[in-house]
């Protein structure tokens, strides 16, 4: 698209036919009914119960009640016209200590919720892990111990057994890097731990418990196309001088290509190796050959670039993220920048050749107002959402192999350490009602994959 042409009237007929059209959703983010159908504690109830943790002193408890008001829900999401509806399972539903007995009352609702997307003629894209694991695994070390890779892979088991009749697409994990270095690094999200080499340990287990489970899905589901979620930023230099330039490429080995390398086959880069010494994981015969265990996609969540500086003494690698003043933000700080993503999708294509890219999440957080009509006109996510569909078909045209677009998220939901202060969805939830009000950015959305005349 030329650039006096605004991305508003972007049309869904310039992008190839077959392009998958979606929206995204997570479990403890939606589903609420915690303590239901034997549900176990995840480490996001017990992190949300600790003062402090959550801006807004909320949790996941009630969330948006989807556990209850999942037809509803689909239907919105049908209503969107988006062919595909990405959900996860919650671990602790279906094994509420994590191992151990099966919680058949879990495997129930699931059953339920893939036959509603299906029967509304919706794919399901099923991701086995969005961060809530069983809090009786993290007493015993969570993603820092072993163990819970083999527990990971039990449950992954069972859930492809279970669901594998009907749900032909699976991520195995979604973002590792916020699972891990969020959490058992920077405190921010739970488990709320702060050692940055539990953390890599963590990551190597979420890695390996990927590749293991891919292996385990591909017996179970004939026919399944099982990738990984991964969240990437394009790094950008402060300035072009070689000291910046250097942060940048020690900022990337950690926050991209310390997980895109080990999938792709290359191991651990030697670089981000040598900068993290002795706080490197403990990796045994055969991780990584499992890690690099090939898969059918890789999903790609983008969200905004990170922009960095060398700073000497600054822990662990001497690097600042810096706050660029006068740039276009969220509510949520996070700079727009779609045409980054451009950049970071032909980039992951030049250096990985992913079989086939998923963009399984991409959205905005603004504060939502009423109108007198009692509407929601978010202007500011409807275009930001228009102008990454340009940035995701100026890929397509560059020749990424960019399969498809999920909206993050069909629903406001549970914001982890935001609480409900920040409202990513296409629709408005009404927290003490349980009201769902479509925003023009959602009615917008369902316009474009209708094709009908664009505002
Ligand atoms: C991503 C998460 C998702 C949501 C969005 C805003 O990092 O995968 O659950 O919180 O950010």
């Amino acid at each position: 698209m030329s650039a006096h042409n605004d991305p508003i009237h972007i049309k869904r007929e310039q992008f190839p036919e077959d392009f998958l059209w979606g929206c995204s959703t997570s479990s403890y983010q939606i589903e609420g009914a915690a303590n239901e159908d034997g549900r176990g504690p995840s480490i996001w109830d017990e992190f949300s119960a600790q003062p402090g943790r959550i801006l807004d002193g909320s949790s996941g408890a009630i969330a948006c009640d989807h556990y209850h008001r999942w037809p509803e829900d689909l239907d919105l999401a049908r209503d969107l016209g988006v062919k595909a509806y990405r959900f996860s399972v919650s671990w602790p539903r279906i094994f509420p200590v994590g191992t151990g007995e099966i919680e058949e009352r879990g495997l129930e609702f699931y059953d339920r919720l893939v036959d509603g997307i299906i029967e509304r003629g919706m794919e399901p894209w099923l991701t086995l892990y969005h961060w809530d694991l069983p809090q009786a695994l993290q007493l015993q070390g969570g993603w820092k111990s072993r163990a819970t890779v083999d527990a990971f892979n039990n449950y992954a088991d069972v859930v492809s057994r279970r669901l594998g009749d009907r749900v032909k697409h699976w991520i195995t994990h979604n973002e590792p890097w916020c699972s891990c270095i969020m959490g058992y690094y920077e405190g921010v999200h739970a488990p709320g731990e702060t050692s940055l080499q539990s953390a890599l340990q963590a990551c190597h287990h979420v890695l390996l418990s990927h590749g293991q489970a891919t292996k385990i899905i591909r017996t179970n589901v004939p026919g399944a196309q099982i990738g990984i979620t991964l969240s990437l930023h394009p790094i950008i230099p402060a300035s072009d001088n070689a000291a910046d330039l250097a942060a940048k490429v020690r900022h990337d080995g950690m926050r991209n290509r310390w997980f895109l390398d080990p999938l792709y086959g290359r191991g651990y880069p030697q670089d981000t190796v040598s900068l993290m010494g002795e706080l490197c994981p403990q990796v045994f015969d055969n991780d990584m050959e499992d890690i690099a265990m090939p898969t059918d996609f890789l999903g790609v969540n983008y969200y905004f670039p990170e922009v960095v500086k060398d700073a000497p003494g600054t822990y662990p690698f001497n690097v600042e993220i810096v706050e660029t003043p006068n740039v276009e933000r969220t509510a949520f700080g996070w700079q727009v920048a779609p045409e980054k993503m451009t950049e970071l999708l032909l980039r992951i294509q030049a250096d990985y050749a992913p079989a086939n890219i998923y963009l399984t999440e991409n959205g905005s957080t603004y504060d939502d107002v009423f109108n007198a009509a009692g509407e929601i006109i978010d202007e500011q996510r409807k275009r930001y959402l228009a102008r990454h569909l340009v940035a995701a078909l100026d890929s397509v045209k560059a020749g990424v192999n960019l399969n498809g677009y999920f909206v993050w998220s069909l629903l406001d939901n549970f914001e982890w350490a935001q609480g409900y202060l920040r409202r990513f969805g296409l629709t408005y939830i009404d927290y003490q009602t349980q009201r769902r009000i479509l925003k023009e950015s959602g009615k917008w959305f369902a316009r474009f994959l209708k094709s009908e005349h664009q505002r």
